[in-house]
């Protein structure tokens, strides 16, 4: 289990250790998750599935985390499943596959998760890449589902996100050519929230910013914006009533309208 107290994290320089996925805190309440496995062009080879989600369901689990960044290299945030693991699969190990299960682990993470999206984000590493609910790019960043270009197709939630996230048209481009799209293209089909020149710097910024409001409104708010791909309006609209309803018997509305009205800067408990 990965679970760093901030003193702890702020005492491992990342650049120092070997371990597939490197975790420190650059912001108060913001834990940041570094693929670290640079021979293998952060390749998601199974171990470092499992670190991630056993890191993010650590950072689930912290009161102290509040919101986490996602990041990779400098040239590759993630070149895919890690393709001589995969060399050996059949029918059989494809339909009994554990990923699927980590894939919903990682799924599951209910706080905000802001991804800095530095080179290649490919095959898996895109499909990772669409679980952060807002996502950075440096300006050098390029994305594509390449699998096709193996003989199979994407398996980490790839021909359903990315139809739903960027539509039918770029969905169905980069699935059957295998083709890759720059950062720009990326960002007209809301595919990242932004490009900025130090992608990581930004991501960080953004983290840091969400994790000084308060806690339950914004882990409410990912969970009520996630639904809204999924839901009727009437439903979508139903449960952001009840949703605000919980809210307002929080400790943390009546800091946040108390410090309006006194003109002060709110300090919110996640209470
Ligand atoms: N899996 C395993 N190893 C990988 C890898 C991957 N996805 N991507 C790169 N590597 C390894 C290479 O095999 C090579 O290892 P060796 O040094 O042992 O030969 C090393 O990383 C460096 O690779 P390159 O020389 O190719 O590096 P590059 O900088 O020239 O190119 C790249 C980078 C464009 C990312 C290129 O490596 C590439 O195209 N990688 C494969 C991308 C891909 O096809 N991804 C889809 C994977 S399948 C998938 O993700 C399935 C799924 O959804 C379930």
């Amino acid at each position: 289990m990965v679970s760093l107290s901030n003193h702890e994290a702020a005492q491992i320089p990342p650049a120092m250790t070997d371990a597939i996925l490197l975790i420190d805190e650059p912001a108060p309440y913001v834990r940041r998750l570094t693929l670290n496995r640079p021979e293998a062009r952060n390749a998601l080879s199974s171990p470092l599935l499992i670190a991630l989600a056993e890191a993010l369901e650590a950072a689930n689990d912290d009161a102290n985390i509040r919101a986490i960044v996602l990041t990779g290299g400098a040239k590759v945030f993630a070149a895919g499943a890690d393709i001589k693991e995969l060399a050996t699969r059949d029918t059989v190990t494809g339909l009994l596959d554990a990923r699927t299960a980590l894939w919903g682990r990682i799924r599951r993470f209910a706080k905000p998760m802001v991804a800095a999206i530095d080179g290649y984000a490919l095959g898996g590493g895109l499909e990772l890449a669409m679980h952060a609910d807002i996502a950075v790019a440096g300006p050098a960043a390029q994305f594509g589902l390449p699998e096709i270009n193996l003989g199979f197709i994407p398996g980490g939630g790839g021909t359903q996100r990315l139809a739903r996230i960027a539509g039918q048209q770029l969905a169905m481009k980069l699935i059957l050519t295998g083709e890759f799209i720059d950062a720009k293209t990326a960002l007209a089909a809301g595919l990242v929230a932004e490009i900025a020149d130090d992608a990581q710097l930004r991501a960080v910024e953004i983290a840091a910013k969400i994790a000084q409001k308060a806690p339950l409104a914004a882990r409410l708010a990912k969970e009520l914006v996630l639904a809204a791909r999924d839901t009727p309006l009437e439903t979508g609209l139903a449960y952001e009533r009840k949703a605000i309803a919980a809210l307002w018997g929080t400790a943390d509305f009546k800091e946040g309208v108390g410090a309006f009205l006194e003109k002060r800067k709110a300090n919110f408990a996640g209470k």
